[in-house]
């Protein structure tokens, strides 16, 4: 009884610090022109034909690693919505690049300190479509799967608003309920898409419970020139800058 009133005081402690950090984040200046929640489609880049036709060579291939490897389960970072809510929620990675040094988070776009992971040469298809995707450059790659049905917690990936991690996260099938959320009015919004980029700092993502396999792949790295000279760069808050280019569209 006292080890269970002595977890919640605890839990309470947690939450009110996490809380005091959410609050710190929102209270960061942004372009007014921004609003949240919002997310950059990419699908008007991208060969999406191909990419939908991988939907199988995908699942096939996943569902063999559920059966056989016991891959690394993913964690949502410290940054959840609150203190209570599972930070390792059930999904797991499969890995195809791999840090050339222990892993941090900070390295995450950062090609040279990354090599082709084992796996990659499983998913060749996937990497030759990666391949056609608008990068200079690639960095950190992972595959994230989910067979349990558990919800992804919404969290923030990280805290620093001016830090923009140019990346593309995508998918061959549109089932996983993969949502962005406005911390400052609970709202939600789906993605629709294939493909997004989304702000990780400004705003919280998550998914909604889903029987049966979700799956979802997360390529960073850096763009090439000729894209990066469409994205607007907004004057502050470089974290928000996808939410930007979805506001305002293209950089004039
Ligand atoms: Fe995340």
């Amino acid at each position: 009884m006292r080890d269970r009133i002595e977890h919640e005081r605890s839990i309470r402690n947690e939450d009110r610090a996490l809380q005091r950090r959410h609050k710190q984040i929102d209270r960061e200046e942004l372009d007014p022109r921004i609003t949240y929640p919002s997310y950059k489609s990419f699908d008007e880049f991208i060969d999406l034909k191909r990419l939908r036709a991988l939907d199988n060579y995908l699942n096939e291939r996943i569902q063999k690693h559920i059966r056989t490897r016991d891959d690394e389960k993913f964690h949502t970072g410290d940054l959840t919505i609150d203190a209570k809510a599972a930070k390792v929620p059930g999904s797991r990675i499969i890995y195809l690049s791999k840090s050339k040094r222990d892993f941090n988070y900070w390295d995450l776009n950062v090609a040279k300190l990354w090599e082709p992971a084992e796996d990659a040469t499983e998913f060749s298809l996937l990497m030759d479509f990666i391949r056609t995707l608008p990068f200079k450059e690639t960095a950190r790659m992972m595959i994230m799967y989910d067979g349990s049905g558990n919800p992804v917690t919404a969290h923030r990936d990280h805290h620093r608003p001016n830090l923009l991690h140019e990346f593309v996260w995508f998918r061959t099938s549109l089932t996983k309920p993969f949502y962005m959320l406005d911390p400052r009015t609970g709202e939600r919004r789906y993605v629709e898409s294939y493909t997004a980029w989304f702000d990780t700092c400004n705003q919280f993502h998550g998914a909604d419970a889903k029987p049966g396999l979700s799956v979802s792949i997360r390529v960073d790295g850096t763009f090439t020139d000729e894209f990066r000279a469409r994205i607007p760069v907004p004057s502050c808050n470089l974290a928000s800058t996808p939410s930007l280019w979805a506001c305002i569209g293209d950089k004039t």
